[in-house]
């Protein structure tokens, strides 16, 4: 056995991460279901090849792997990846280590925790962001898993991942679930960071008429402020591509139905198992569904007539678009942090929330300068709503003016913002002391008698005079 690690799953993002640890220089076994895969991989493979050790022969592959060994999936998530776990069980030692690289269902990655501790081998969960440039060249990764098995594997993860001023953007988070769980967060904020910038888009396509070349140049100088991002940074090159075969903007060219493989979703639904606000990322998911309603839509406009109404260039701002993402994404932040916090009380798992922004500053999806910021008000309270943390209550301070001026502009004008509308609604409330939630509790009394609690008296289950005898 000369293999420190071995990886199975030869698809993009797994060949990828393969090739990235062997550039790092760890002796990899790989291996995939088909074995063909493994030739194409290998065939590409270049000088990399000798660090790689292919097997077509799954017992051959454990066999290639230095004990303890570790051993990591790149399978598609759910089934398969149960599959591939009891086809290994038998091949491995109880003290050997499998890790899920996929993009898990957190429950899964419990429910596959507490199987590996009852009957062995080991199990790990870890988010792998950065999509196929970032698995081959640094990505981010959050884990979830036994400590010992961090410490077994932390070094190789922490060496291919994307640095920081040197940093490396890897870390174990919790036990289990809760590197599934952050990356499904992630993936979550990525929906909602997307879903805002493409509510701006809408505004100056169809608000201001600008062409998406137009479109693209704004980006790009947003880029270079408080907005610089990978997802503001792609946006732009994606405004200011032209289709090869037609020639037209390639913005003008994609047909607008957004798929979306679960995870966004996932964040949403667990947001309301776990009773916490994530309305902005549930805005963005709920979004998603709608645009796949073409036929639907299309006889919407029928039905109704086109919304989107051309606006005056002097009633909003270019500014006020960039000011109303910022303070949206803020806000979506806070949501997410939030959800991470609550998922972390629930399962008891000691999450170290700064250290989630410093991992998410390199390598990953929502790669932004402003989670630096974030980390910075994490580390100063990590319990805190980051609304409140100075620099971004500062920041909401100055922005949600602007915010407010987007969202009502836009609602006039038939364009929908619905991310970025929720993104102030919740602004709205959470700065309200006095909210309409007493009207719930009345009704709530009124028809099922569910007490409530009152303004001048202490403790609760009080009736109103509806209440029957
Ligand atoms: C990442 C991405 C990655 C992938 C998503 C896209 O962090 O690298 O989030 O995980 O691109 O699966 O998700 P949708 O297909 O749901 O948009």
């Amino acid at each position: 056995a000369i293999a420190e690690i071995g990886l199975i799953g030869l698809g993009t993002m797994g060949g990828n991460l393969a090739l990235n640890i062997a550039e790092n220089g760890f002796q990899i076994a790989v291996y995939n279901r088909t074995g063909e895969k493994t030739d194409q991989f290998m065939a590409k493979a270049g000088e990399l090849a000798g660090k790689l050790v292919p097997s077509k022969d799954l017992k051959d592959f454990v066999g290639s792997i230095k004990s303890p060994r570790a051993v990591i999936l790149m399978v598609p998530a759910g089934e398969a990846v149960d599959a591939q776990i009891e086809a290994l069980r038998p091949l491995l030692d109880a003290g050997d280590l499998i890790i899920d690289a996929g993009n898990a269902n957190y429950h899964d990655t419990n429910r596959r925790a507490e199987a590996a501790e009852k009957q062995g081998p080991r199990f790990m969960g870890i988010g792998v962001s950065g999509g196929e440039e970032g698995a081959r060249f640094g990505p981010s990764v959050m884990a979830g898993g036994p400590t010992d098995a961090w410490n077994q594997v932390g070094h190789i993860l922490e060496a291919i991942s994307a640095k920081h001023d040197g940093e490396p953007c890897a870390a174990h988070l919790g036990e289990a679930g809760a590197g599934h769980l952050v990356k499904t967060v992630h993936n979550g904020i990525e929906y909602a960071d997307m879903q805002m910038i493409a509510e701006v888009y809408g505004v100056m396509r169809d608000g201001f008429g600008m062409t998406a070349g137009e479109i693209g140049e704004v980006l790009e100088t947003w880029n270079g402020g408080i907005l610089q991002s990978y997802l503001i940074e792609i946006s732009g090159k994606v405004a200011k591509a032209a289709d090869p075969q037609t020639g037209k903007p390639m913005l003008d060219i994609i047909l607008d139905r957004a798929g979306q493989k679960g995870t966004g979703r996932w964040t949403a639904i667990e947001a309301l198992m776990l009773g916490t606000p994530a309305s902005t990322i549930e805005a963005a998911v709920a979004v998603r569904n709608m645009s796949s309603r073409l036929d639907e839509r299309k006889a919407g406009e029928a039905e109704f007539g086109a919304a989107p109404q051309p606006m005056d260039r002097n009633v909003l701002g270019i500014d006020a678009l960039e000011a109303a993402l910022v303070a949206g994404k803020i806000v979506c932040y806070a949501q997410g942090f939030g959800l991470i916090l609550e998922a972390a009380k629930q399962y008891g798992w000691a999450m170290h929330l700064p250290k989630i922004a410093m991992i998410w500053r390199n390598g990953c999806i929502i790669r932004s300068a402003m989670l630096n910021d974030m980390s910075a008000a994490l580390t100063d309270d990590p319990q805190r709503n980051l609304m409140f943390a100075p620099f971004f209550s500062e920041k909401l301070k100055e922005t949600e003016g602007k915010l407010r001026q987007v969202v009502a502009q836009a609602a006039l004008h038939g364009l929908p913002v619905p991310a970025l509308s929720s993104a102030l609604s919740y602004f709205d409330i959470m700065r309200t002391a006095r909210s309409t939630a007493n009207m719930l509790q009345g009704q709530r009394d009124f028809f099922g008698a569910h007490g409530f609690e009152r303004t001048d008296k202490d403790g609760g289950g009080y009736h109103g005079p509806w209440a029957m005898g």
